[in-house]
């Protein structure tokens, strides 16, 4: 057995190694500085303490982006140093985000051992590539991301830290191989055991969904599939999973071979990023071959999810009402009901009037995973969303944006069940307008600022705090801009107090609610790297049954020119449109 040392390194303090809403996000360049990924891993290692770091069995992988496998060399030999019994790699480094989750709640090593926390190497949907963006960031026991008293923590450590441990002796483990490797420490033995990254993770989704219905209906020559992981980690599970277990055919996989730098390209799964799945489904541009019935796309770590019919959209607030209305009928996991459902706050209320007909607990909670995590470990919340393309469920306590497409094939299993034969497959469309015909429809669309100067950014935000304090103010601005959109009846700063731990979280976004039920939200991004991202939620509930069926941007283009003049969004950034509308 390879033998190693424990070295003490000198290092001093790095500014801004502040862990934002998932994790600690920079410029591969800022990562790659000398000491500078020690510095953070060792202060979370501090944060951490010696009876969850001593002895313990920890996971690290990502979603495969650029500077990750020298991440990975680096983090072992840390914690090898730090006295961590063994270390769980998936094979190439790979584990998506929701898999990472599920490996630390499922997986059982073959001496009985358990994951007590992860490290995941991710930047998300951030590009990834030499110039672009690296990311990191811890899980806990619970599968979940390190809550902000952990956090906090690292982020002082990383302010005063002074030294670091590393192996010295131990050499590279080549992780392109499956099976343990054996060091001897000081401390005694450590192991570094590289597995199948997608195994674990398919076993748990078997035991959620019926695989048998689902795969019936992919072999009904009606229906057809395409799923594009955006060259991210989700390629992994793409081929084990649809493919191999379901039965799709190969072609209908898009872009599923992770990459470095995602093939150059930015893995968000939205209409302006995954063009070619866009193409595909036959939105944009009219293309002369016939769609296919369902397309979805992932993110770089393949939590988020997007979700298309033939020549049509899905917005993420739709499917996740979606999912919640049909989830006891079509998932075997939830054949016993719901505990309860919730949503992050900007994102539409088509979740709330579901939970309202089904008599479903309900919460709204500020953006961020981690909120929804404290209500499912607490047994309160079943299904959960997020406007940002985030779906989930308490299986883990990540999102999942393949558990996503899987719970949308199996509504459409259960919908199409003694329809297989018949002349035309009940659609994602025909689900979704059928879903607007019993709950209305929430109109909605997302404005994007990307970039833009953090002080600006800051400005236009306090600018619309200050408005908000005088009501009739607003109303006679907006009077002035358009007389045909109701009337401001509450603004406020979104605030939340957690239900679990009593926590308060201040300053959440900026909200205004009107009369008829519509809303503007204004929020600053927090996963960005550089400057400032301006979020503007948009939107307009309609119950009229003659009224549901409209384009949402004319639907909503009298609110979108309010928001606009409102919060005088060119003077501010000097932006004449957003980056990005979703
Ligand atoms: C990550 C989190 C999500 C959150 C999103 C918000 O993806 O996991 O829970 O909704 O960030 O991003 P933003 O850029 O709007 O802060
Ligand atoms: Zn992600």
């Amino acid at each position: 057995m390879v033998m190693f040392k424990v070295s003490r390194v000198e290092t001093t303090p790095f500014d801004g190694q502040k862990p934002g809403t998932s994790g600690l996000r920079k410029k591969v360049k800022v990562f790659v500085q000398p000491h500078y990924l020690e510095n953070f891993v060792q202060s979370t290692f501090n944060a951490l303490g010696a009876d969850k770091v001593t002895g313990a069995t920890l996971v690290v992988s990502g979603d495969g982006r650029y500077y990750s496998k020298d991440a990975i060399q680096i983090i072992i030999k840390m914690a090898a140093a730090n006295g961590v019994r063994r270390i769980w790699v998936g094979q190439n480094g790979l584990l998506s985000t929701p898999a990472v989750s599920a490996v630390i709640r499922e997986r059982v090593g073959a001496d009985g051992s358990k994951a007590t926390g992860a490290f995941i190497l991710t930047a998300s949907h951030n590009p990834g590539g030499p110039t672009e963006d690296f990311g990191i960031k811890y899980n806990m026991e619970n599968g979940g991301p390190a809550p902000e008293g952990i956090t906090d923590k690292i982020y002082s450590n990383t302010t005063t830290i002074k030294e670091y441990l590393i192996a010295e002796g131990l050499p590279d483990v080549d992780i392109s191989i499956t099976g343990v490797t054996s060091f001897a420490g000081p401390e005694g033995q450590f192991d570094v055991d590289v597995f199948d990254s997608a195994s674990d993770y398919v076993k748990l989704m078997k035991s959620i969904f019926d695989f048998q219905a689902i795969q019936k209906l992919i072999s009904s020559p009606k229906f057809s599939f395409c799923y594009d992981a955006l060259h991210g980690v989700g390629g992994a599970y793409a081929k084990p999973i649809f493919v191999d277990e379901l039965g799709a055919q190969e072609s209908s996989l898009l872009n599923c071979v992770p990459k470095e730098d995602f093939g150059g390209g930015h893995p968000d799964p939205n209409l302006t990023y995954a063009k070619e799945l866009v193409a595909r489904m036959g939105l944009g541009k009219t293309s002369t071959e016939e769609p296919p019935e369902f397309g979805a796309a992932a993110d770089g770590d393949a939590d988020r999810n997007m979700v298309l019919g033939k020549r049509f959209f899905v917005t993420p607030s739709d499917s996740v009402a979606i999912i919640a209305a049909n989830a006891v009928q079509s998932i075997p996991y939830f054949s016993g009901g719901l505990k309860g459902v919730a949503r992050s706050m900007p994102t539409s209320a088509a979740l709330d009037v579901v939970a309202k007909n089904l008599n479903l607990k309900f919460f709204e909670v500020p953006t961020g995973w981690k909120f929804f995590g404290n209500l499912m470990d607490a047994g309160m919340c079943s299904v959960c969303g997020e406007e940002s393309f985030g779906t989930g469920s308490d299986h883990i306590r990540e999102k999942d944006g393949i558990w996503a497409v899987l719970a949308w094939l199996s509504i459409l299993a259960y919908k199409n069940k003694d329809n297989l034969g018949g002349e035309k497959l009940v659609s994602v469309e025909d689900i979704v307008r059928q879903h607007w015909s019993t709950y209305g429809r929430h109109y909605y669309t997302r404005y994007d600022y990307e970039n833009v100067d953090a002080a600006s950014a800051k400005e236009l935000m306090a600018y619309l705090v200050k408005l908000e304090s005088s009501l009739s103010e607003v109303n006679d601005i907006i009077k002035g801009i358009r007389s045909d959109v109701s009337k401001v009846v509450h603004a406020d700063e979104f605030e939340y107090k957690d239900p679990v731990d009593g926590s308060i979280s201040k300053h959440q976004g900026i909200r205004y609610l009107f009369e008829d039920g519509s809303r503007l939200v204004f929020r600053l991004s927090g996963t960005g790297s550089e400057g400032a991202t301006i979020r503007l939620y948009i939107e307009q509930y309609e119950q009229d049954p003659s009224k549901i069926g409209r384009e949402s941007q004319d639907a909503l283009a009298p609110l979108v020119e309010v928001a606009l003049k409102l919060s005088k969004m060119q003077e501010f950034t000097g932006r004449s449109a957003p980056t990005v509308i979703t």
